[in-house]
């Protein structure tokens, strides 16, 4: 039972996660794991995840590197490139191997270099996704250098997802950590075939955060945050009870020094206090009733996958997050450093 000082929900799942691979995957993945009981893992590594058997391979990784008492599933995605092979797709999810498939637009993020140069040739792979049920998930974003940084996501709605969802309006898609009004409108307007992920970063932080007295790279991540009226947007939908938008941290840890550099990387690393910087959001909002919809129904209801049995508790107990995190890879600098949250991870409860 809840009480005002605990929150007792269902275990959630969270559907957008870096868990990184050898030294770096083992000091990320615990956090993500004493959390959540599944995770969608993203396969931008170096070099990305792009066939069954390497997807396999990587989920052996992830299991070796996770504690196991933990009782994580990670749930593999296919990077697909302008090459991808909707037989090797197919036999991937017939396998069990793959749960999704992510569309990053080449050079639009971190490690996307191999990403697709022209959706318009990938007809056959998307069609065969339509026909299997198999999801895409989509980094939302135009590379086109001539549009401005912060309006490349409502442009990509225009020229991508659009066109995208009028020619396979079966396909399943999810449009991955959302971050503007005009994404927010496009996925509650859509059908149940359009979902949305959102983060913790984006509903907490516009972008005064990344130019606050200075530059702050620990707030730099893509899409990149926006004007505060979209923060608002998104913490409207997130907190509204629609099922069409869920719970994806999108943390995407990078080492100290990657962060603080001349050209530092883009991400953000919220896995450690993911569950407790989305209660105080909802909490503020006078949501905590809503938090287990987003957290752990609307994402496996999109999925088709079963709801999670065990349950996980929130304790009402100031939390201070530390400055810095030293682990065996890399120092990582947690999203909320050096702030006070007002509730605490109390543990997972058994089913
Ligand atoms: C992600 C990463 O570092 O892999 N970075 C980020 O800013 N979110 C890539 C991504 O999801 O765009
Ligand atoms: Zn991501």
């Amino acid at each position: 039972m809840s009480t005002p000082e605990t929150l007792i929900l269902r275990r959630p799942d969270d559907w957008h996660v870096h868990l990184r691979d050898g030294a770096m995957l083992r000091s990320v993945v615990n956090w993500t794991a004493r959390q959540f009981r599944r995770a969608i893992a993203m396969p931008n590594l170096v070099p990305p995840v792009t066939t069954t058997d390497e997807g396999r391979a990587y989920r052996e990784r992830i299991l070796a590197a996770v504690d196991p008492d933990l009782g994580f599933e990670p749930l593999i995605v296919c990077y697909l490139t302008d090459h991808t092979d909707p037989d090797d797709l197919q036999r991937g999810a017939a396998e069990g191997v793959f749960t999704a498939v992510k569309l990053y637009p080449a050079h639009a993020t971190t490690n996307s270099s191999h990403g697709v140069t022209d959706v318009r040739k990938l007809a056959p792979v998307f069609e065969r996704m339509q026909k299997i049920g198999l999801p895409l998930l989509l980094h939302g974003e135009v590379t086109d250098k001539a549009v401005d940084i912060f309006d490349r996501e409502a442009v990509f709605i225009e020229r991508v997802f659009q066109p995208l969802r009028a020619a396979f309006p079966g396909l399943k898609t999810v449009f991955e950590h959302i971050t503007t009004a005009e994404a927010a409108d496009f996925v509650a307007d859509g059908d149940e075939n359009l979902a949305a992920t959102i983060t913790p970063h984006h509903l907490h932080i516009n972008r005064n955060a990344i130019f606050d007295g200075g530059i702050r790279p620990h707030a730099y991540c893509l899409p990149i945050a926006k004007r505060e009226r979209h923060r608002l947007a998104l913490v409207k939908a997130a907190t509204s009870g629609s099922a069409k938008f869920f719970l994806g941290t999108d943390t995407a840890p990078h080492a100290v020094e990657a962060k603080e550099a001349a050209c530092g990387c883009a991400g953000i690393f919220c896995a450690p206090y993911a569950l407790e910087s989305y209660a105080a959001l909802f909490e503020a909002e006078g949501a905590l009733d809503r938090l287990e919809g987003f957290a752990s129904v609307h994402g496996p209801r999109f999925y088709g996958l079963p709801l999670n049995e065990e349950r996980v508790k929130l304790e009402r107990v100031a939390e201070p997050v530390p400055e810095k995190l030293e682990l065996e890879a890399a120092t990582l600098v947690p999203f909320h450093a050096g702030e006070t949250l007002g509730w605490r991870f109390g543990g997972v409860l058994p089913a």
